[in-house]
C-alpha cells in the first residue's frame, strides 16, 4: 500500500471487474446504437479508458474540462468550462463519464449545459459515489461503487494533482490535506 493511504477501499481486481460490469450493461442499455462517451477530465481518464475498452457498441469520444472553485479537498459548487466538447453531440446519445460524484453540483452543471445542446439522451455514469454529501439533485443512471464520506485517491483520484496513478482506490490520510494550526 502507498505510504500516504490509510487504508485500501478497492483493489485494481475489485475495480476491473466492476468496471466490466457496467460496459456490459451500457452494451445491453444501448444495443443497436452508437454512443458519445463524454469524459471529464481530468479524473475520469482512467476510469474512462477501461470503460471505453468494456462497451461492445460503436464508441466515440470528447472531452469536457471545467473547474470548481473551492478548497483542496470540497468543492463549492461555483464551475465554469475549462475545455468543450470538440463535436457536436445533436441527436447523440450521450453518457458523461466522471471519476465521482460528491455534492453533485458539477455534473448536474454539467448536464444542464449539455441539455440545452441537442443530444437524444443524457445519462450520467460515475465511478465513485459519495451520497451523504449531496446538494444537487441529480439521477447517476450508471454507479461503480458507493463510498463513505471519506477523501479518496487512486486510479484517476487527486489530492493537488498527486496519486492519481495508483491503481488502488484508497483512503487518503488526513493528516497529508491537513494543515496544522499556525
Ligand atoms: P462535486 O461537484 O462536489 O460532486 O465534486 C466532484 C468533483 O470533486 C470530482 O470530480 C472530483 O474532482 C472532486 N472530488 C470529490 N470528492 C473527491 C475525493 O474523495 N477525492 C478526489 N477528488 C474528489
Ligand atoms: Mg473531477
Amino acid at each position: 500500500m502507498h505510504k500516504d493511504l490509510a487504508s485500501i477501499l478497492f483493489t485494481k481486481d475489485q475495480i476491473q471487474q466492476r468496471v466490466a460490469e457496467m460496459g456490459a450493461q451500457i452494451t445491453r442499455d444501448y444495443a443497436g446504437q452508437e454512443v458519445v462517451l463524454i469524459g471529464i477530465l481530468k479524473g475520469a481518464v482512467v476510469f474512462f479508458a477501461d470503460l471505453m475498452r468494456q462497451i461492445d457498441l460503436p464508441v466515440k469520444i470528447d472531452f469536457m474540462a471545467i473547474s470548481s472553485y473551492g478548497s483542496a479537498t470540497k468543492s463549492s459548487g461555483v464551475v465554469r468550462i475549462l475545455k468543450d466538447l470538440d463535436h457536436d453531440i445533436t441527436g447523440k446519445h450521450v453518457i458523461i463519464v466522471e471519476d465521482i460524484i460528491d455534492s453533485g453540483m458539477s455534473l448536474s452543471f454539467l448536464k444542464e449545459s449539455l441539455l440545452g445542446r441537442g443530444a437524444q439522451t443524457i445519462s450520467v455514469c460515475v465511478m465513485l459515489d459519495k451520497p451523504s454529501r449531496r446538494r444537487a439533485h441529480i439521477d447517476v443512471d450508471y454507479c461503480g461503487f458507493e463510498i463513505p464520506d471519506e477523501f479518496v485517491v487512486g486510479y484517476g483520484l487527486d489530492y493537488a494533482e498527486l496519486y492519481r496513478d495508483l491503481c488502488d482506490i484508497g483512503v487518503l490520510k488526513p493528516e497529508i490535506y491537513e494543515q496544522p494550526e499556525q
